[in-house]
């Protein structure tokens, strides 16, 4: 185990040693050491919790075929560990060494992009991804890649004009010559696991399962972390000193994936916005909730097992879960053990996950034939926002259109994500018609006794999820 990260920056490798005496903690953020560094202002820091895009960089990761995959990401969530094998790209990496800028830069000049400046290198930094994408983006991709990036002068029109003109598919740059020689130094990082200890903290990154259980069984109180963009609010926001972190980001069986006719089983590391295209086809239900699931730059960090990890009662993923009877599944050395997802929550931000075991997979059975799966989030406006209130629902039908099976998912209604049991109860073995969902919707006020908040009221809430019933039907119905 080393007590050193490193990583690649400005084209150089870069070596940062923690120590009981090191002026940098195991979780200063990326954007925190950028700004340390005289030659890399320019990236902002505006919200410090991923709402505003302006710490944007890139991290490019090496792929399985030696390539190089760059993506956009909020350094205002990053601690520096989490970039321990990577390369870390800023906005003063992007002019060309004869000075020339780089033709996203040069499209935000040629149709006037920026203003007071404050979003701009964030902006460009989201739209360096995209160009390196190398795929000519439709007028939806590039408004998606823009979602977590707030400009508050300029106004969208010409910098979506210039992300057009940019990004037209050939992703060749400064770069992509120098790709070669990044690989060769990345590849020259030590593969091997890493342990930082300061005086106040102690950051574990082993880098394979077996380390991780011991370190999770040896260390119970320790904090397990994947992407860290739940957790990261804690440093960022609530200035805590987290102890003890233990960073299972490294863990290759946590990112496998295998599919088969019963089911599709995704790792718990596996980041949001590859499991989008996961789901694509066959579990639209999952799909379209995670189109609503914060912006780009958190989803490519954000892990599906973070996202169940956290328990949240306004989680996106929980509800639709439950809606497709998936089972999470969970690992330690005392070996394997399958929680139905409906089961998994015990109460606010609370799990059945053992202290010993990390959360190693979902698996998500193939639904039958006679299934309808819908999923509903209602928040304040569509990007990059927490939900009011959600819903995902399951109805099965027999040939006689009567209800066979039903799951009523709600997340925002109580402590925890719910299932309304009472209109469950009410509904199996009736027809799906509206007279029964009527019925249903009464029920469902005796389930849940919503708080008011910033969000919503409770009245509110409580209408939402009587509304969502009917919505559901009315969608699942000739
Ligand atoms: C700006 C912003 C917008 C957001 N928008 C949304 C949204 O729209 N919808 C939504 O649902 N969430 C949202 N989130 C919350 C967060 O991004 C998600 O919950 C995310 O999926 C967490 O994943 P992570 O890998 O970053 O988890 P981490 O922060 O690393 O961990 C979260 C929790 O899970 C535990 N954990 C992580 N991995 C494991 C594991 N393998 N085994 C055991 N425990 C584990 C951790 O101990 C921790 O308690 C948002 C966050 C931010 C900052
Ligand atoms: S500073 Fe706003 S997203 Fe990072
Ligand atoms: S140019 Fe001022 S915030 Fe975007």
């Amino acid at each position: 185990m080393s007590n050193s990260i490193a990583f690649v920056l400005d084209g150089n490798a870069v070596e940062i040693g923690f120590d009981r005496s090191s002026r940098l903690a195991p979780t200063t953020t990326v954007l925190n050491y950028l700004r340390g560094l005289p030659q890399h202002r320019g990236v902002k820091e505006g919200c410090a919790e991923g709402d505003c895009g302006a710490c944007t960089v890139v991290v490019g990761e090496l792929r399985a075929d030696k390539s190089i995959n760059y993506r956009a990401v909020d350094s205002c969530l990053l601690f520096l560990p989490m970039i321990h094998g990577k390369q870390l790209i800023t906005v003063e990496n992007l002019k060309g060494s004869s000075g020339n800028l780089h033709p996203v830069q040069q499209a935000m000049v040629d149709f006037h992009g920026s203003q007071c400046g404050f979003c701009t290198p964030g902006i460009v930094m989201t739209l360096f991804a995209l160009y390196k994408g190398g795929t000519k983006p439709s007028q939806d991709e590039i408004a998606e890649a823009l979602a977590g990036n707030l400009c508050r002068c300029t106004g969208y029109e010409p910098i979506l004009k210039a992300a057009v003109a940019a990004c037209n598919g050939g992703g060749r740059d400064q770069f992509s010559v120098d790709e070669a020689r990044i690989v060769g130094l990345l590849k020259s990082i030590s593969p091997d696991g890493i342990s930082l200890s300061t005086d106040l903290q102690r950051y574990d990154q082993p880098a394979t399962l077996d380390e991780c259980l011991v370190l999770v069984e040896k260390f119970p109180d320790a904090l397990i972390i994947n992407g860290a963009t739940d957790v990261a609010l804690r440093v960022t926001k609530k200035f805590e000193i987290l102890r003890h972190i233990i960073d299972c980001s490294r863990i290759a069986e946590l990112r496998t994936v295998s599919s088969d006719s019963h089911a599709l089983t995704i790792g718990a590391g596996v980041r949001i916005s590859e499991v989008m295209k996961l789901v694509k086809n066959d579990f639209p239900g999952l799909y379209q909730m995670l189109t609503v699931f914060a912006a780009q730059q958190i989803r490519n960090v954000a892990t599906l097992g973070g996202n169940i990890g956290t328990a949240s009662p306004i989680g996106d993923t929980l509800p639709v879960l439950m809606a497709y009877g998936a089972e999470i599944i969970l690992q330690s050395r005392r070996g394997m053990r399958r929680v139905k997802a409906a089961s998994f929550v015990k109460g606010y931000r609370t799990t059945d996950r053992q202290p010993d075991e990390l959360i190693m997979a979902v698996a998500l059975p193939r639904p039958s034939a006679v299934s309808r799966i819908r999923t509903y989030k209602v928040s304040k406006r569509r990007d990059l926002d927490i939900a009011t209130v959600s819903a995902a629902f399951r109805v099965d039908l027999d040939e006689k259109g009567i209800v066979s099976d039903i799951t009523l998912a709600y997340g925002g209604m109580a402590e925890c994500t719910k299932r309304s049991i009472s209109a469950e109860a009410f509904l199996k073995g009736k027809a799906w018609n509206r007279q029964s969902v009527e019925g249903a919707q009464l029920l469902i006020d005796m389930d849940f006794s919503p708080i008011s908040d910033v969000r919503g009221s409770a009245e509110f809430r409580k209408i939402a999820a009587r509304n969502l019933l009917l919505k559901f039907w009315s969608e699942t119905t000739e």
